[in-house]
Order: C-alpha cells, then sequence, then structure tokens
C-alpha cells in the first residue's frame, strides 16, 4: 500500500509530479490561454466583482492561503485577507455580501474552518471551497468549490495536499484576472510555467539523497530557522513546520527582512538557517540577509536556482532548483523542504506518518 516506499509520508512527497498532472488535466489549456474550473464556472462572475476576498483555513492549508494571496493580488488585483479560521470566526469579523471567503482544507471537515464557513456564509458572503475530500462536510456546505484531485492523504504531515492547493489557487488566480487584469499573452506565460512544474519537481526529487546527507547536518539541533522572501516567505513557514510536527525540533520561519527585528539575537554556530535563495527579484537582499546570519557563525542551508554560482560564495550547502518563473517557485522550493524534514525525522527515530499529538483531521476546537 505505501507502493514500496517506507513510509506514507515519502509516496506522497514522490507522488506530487503526478498529483499535479492530475490537478491540472482537463482545466489548464496553456496554448489557448484557458482555465476551466467547473465547479466554480456559474460563479466566476461574482468572483471576479468581489470588493475583496478573505481566505480562511488552519495550519499547512493556511500556508497555502498565504500563496493564495500574493497569486491572487498580483494576477486579479482584488485585495486578499488571509486569516486563521480559529481567529476569524471568533473577533466578530467584518464580512458582507460584497465579499467572497474561500475556505481551503484537505480534510474537509477541520472544525475551525467549517465553524469560520457558517459564521461568513450567516455573514452574507459568498463562500467557496478548495478541498482534497470529496463529499466532506466543508465541500458540502460551501455554495461552490474546486477539489484538489490530490488522492488519499495519509500521512499526518501534509504535503500532495499541499502543494494541490497552491495549483489550484494559481489556476484560480488566472481565471479571475483573464480579460480584466492581465493580457491573454502573459496568461499563456504563466500557464506555460505552471505547466513545466511537474517536471521540474520530478527533477528536484532525484536529488533526493543529496538532501538526506543535508539532514544529517540538522539532525542534532535544538532549533531552526527558515527564512524566505516573497513568494517564498509562506514556504519558510511551511518548512518550518513540516520539520517541528514530524522531527520535533522546534523550528520557527520568517520573511527574511524579519530577522534584524528580532531572531537574529538567536544566531550562533548551534542555530541551522534554511534560506530560500531563489533568483528572483528578491535574490539580491535574500544574499545581504545570509551574510547577516554567517558573520554571527549561523550554519546556512539556501535552497538556490540552477547555474547560480555565487551563493556558493556564501555557502557550501546548497539544494539546487530549476529555474522558474516566481509565481510558481513556491510549487519548487516547498519540495526540497519536504524531503529535509522527512530525513530528520526519521535520522532521528520519530513516526513520520504518525507523529506524536496530532490527528489528520482536527475536527475539535
Ligand atoms: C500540517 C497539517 C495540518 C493541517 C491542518 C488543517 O502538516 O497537516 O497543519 O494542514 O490541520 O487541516 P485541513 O487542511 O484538513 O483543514
Amino acid at each position: 500500500e505505501k507502493g514500496g516506499f517506507e513510509h506514507f509520508m515519502l509516496k506522497e512527497i514522490f507522488e506530487q509530479p503526478e498529483v499535479m498532472r492530475d490537478v491540472m488535466r482537463g482545466r489548464v489549456r496553456v496554448e489557448e490561454g484557458l482555465v476551466h474550473l467547473g465547479g466554480i464556472h456559474d460563479y466566476l462572475d461574482r468572483l471576479k466583482q468581489a470588493k475583496r476576498i478573505v481566505i480562511c483555513a488552519c495550519g499547512t492549508s493556511w500556508h497555502a492561503g498565504l500563496i493564495g494571496e500574493y497569486l491572487i493580488e498580483e494576477f486579479a488585483r482584488i485585495p486578499v485577507e488571509v486569516d486563521y479560521a480559529s481567529e476569524f470566526r471568533y473577533r466578530n469579523p467584518i464580512v458582507s455580501s460584497d465579499d467572497v471567503v474561500i475556505v481551503i482544507s484537505q480534510s474537509g471537515e477541520t472544525a475551525d474552518t467549517l465553524a469560520a464557513l457558517r459564521l461568513a456564509k450567516e455573514k452574507g458572503a459568498m463562500v467557496m471551497g478548495i478541498c482534497n475530500v470529496v463529499g466532506s462536510t466543508i465541500a458540502r456546505e460551501t455554495l461552490c468549490g474546486m477539489y484538489t484531485h490530490a488522492g488519499p492523504e495519509v500521512g499526518v504531515a501534509s504535503t500532495k495536499a499541499f502543494t494541490a492547493q497552491v495549483i489550484v489557487l494559481f489556476m484560480l488566480a488566472i481565471a479571475m484576472s483573464k480579460g480584466r487584469t492581465i493580457s491573454h499573452e502573459e496568461i499563456r506565460l504563466n500557464l506555460r510555467e505552471l505547466a513545466e512544474v511537474p517536471d521540474k519537481v520530478a527533477r528536484i526529487l532525484e536529488q533526493n539523497d543529496a538532501i538526506k546527507e543535508m539532514a544529517v547536518k540538522l539532525k542534532d539541533a535544538r532549533n531552526a530557522l527558515y527564512l524566505g522572501r516573497g513568494y517564498n516567505f509562506p514556504v519558510a513557514l511551511e518548512g518550518a513546520l513540516k520539520l517541528k510536527e514530524i522531527s520535533y525540533i522546534h523550528a520557527e520561519g520568517y520573511p527574511a527582512a524579519e530577522m534584524k527585528h528580532g531572531p537574529i539575537a538567536l544566531i550562533d554556530e548551534d542555530m541551522p538557517v534554511i534560506v530560500i535563495a531563489t533568483r528572483d527579484n528578491t535574490y539580491a537582499k535574500i544574499l545581504s540577509n545570509i551574510e547577516e546570519v554567517r558573520s554571527r557563525k549561523g550554519r546556512v542551508i539556501a535552497i538556490a536556482s540552477e547555474g547560480d554560482r555565487e551563493i556558493e560564495r556564501l555557502t557550501k550547502d546548497v539544494i539546487y532548483i530549476p529555474q522558474a518563473s516566481a509565481a510558481v517557485l513556491p510549487l519548487l522550493t516547498v519540495i526540497p523542504l519536504q524531503l529535509l524534514s522527512y530525513h530528520v525525522a526519521t535520522l532521528r527515530g520519530c513516526n513520520v506518518d504518525r507523529p506524536r499529538n496530532l490527528a489528520k483531521s482536527v475536527t475539535v476546537e
């Protein structure tokens, strides 16, 4: 049942190229510049006219929501707020019928996300869902939505469901911008980038052994810091969550520029810092963030773009990922972080598929 893999988590990480193709199948037509999302087709106009979009979710799904914010604001130019479902529901939020609320949930059963959805409905918002489990409570109670089609996710640490959620949000952002905010040519370019992601992910997975070597350096750490900027900031949060939930090493994700506002005080020779330093418009800035870490003797592991020689001047520990446009980068940069946490946890003898204190779906509030 684990398809020859030692754990479900590893199987699910390796399934991602195929899952990504499934998510896009029948929905993306690159050359025509078309995205077809059957589940929301009848509501797309209303979505395009939304004054504001609020995304509610928990955990890893909330991280996908943050990437969704960047994508929708960049492409569709509609303001987006991302909230923890648990915070949204308890603070008497301002929501009206001008708003669209998108709830994201792999299981479709998360209690706080379900309560946020019911509250948003009560306040008159149009509520859309992005779920993986077909027929789940959240999928049934939303007005419309999209399934991620990632297949059953058994490992408690979410991996393939996360990348599937990001792809759905990417397609949604493109569908919302069509004919409004970006040109036909830009749409084609972006869809082409998206369509190339599965093959690029497959190439990253080929580096599994090298990533395992890198994990040896992390396995005895007591803390770790993950840094990223722009589209890679939510990936830093996700990388840190993956590490803490299955290896029990304390980890924090930060937008790299925030480091100097506090966390930099933590950095010494015992602090591994995982920096996502891909070639995008934040590259020069992130290099100086790496210098700041190094000058305090922090140990840097970098995720960088293929062909980047500059980074090697700063650290020998580099995992390379194929080049891609900024908007699809999270789908690539998260892969080595998933593998890294998997290997660190197994090296520490942890039960990767069933980490202590965690359940696959959190139906208590
Ligand atoms: C992390 C993880 C959790 C879930 C969260 C929301 O790996 O799995 O943080 O993402 O409990 O679950 P869903 O998406 O089912 O609502």
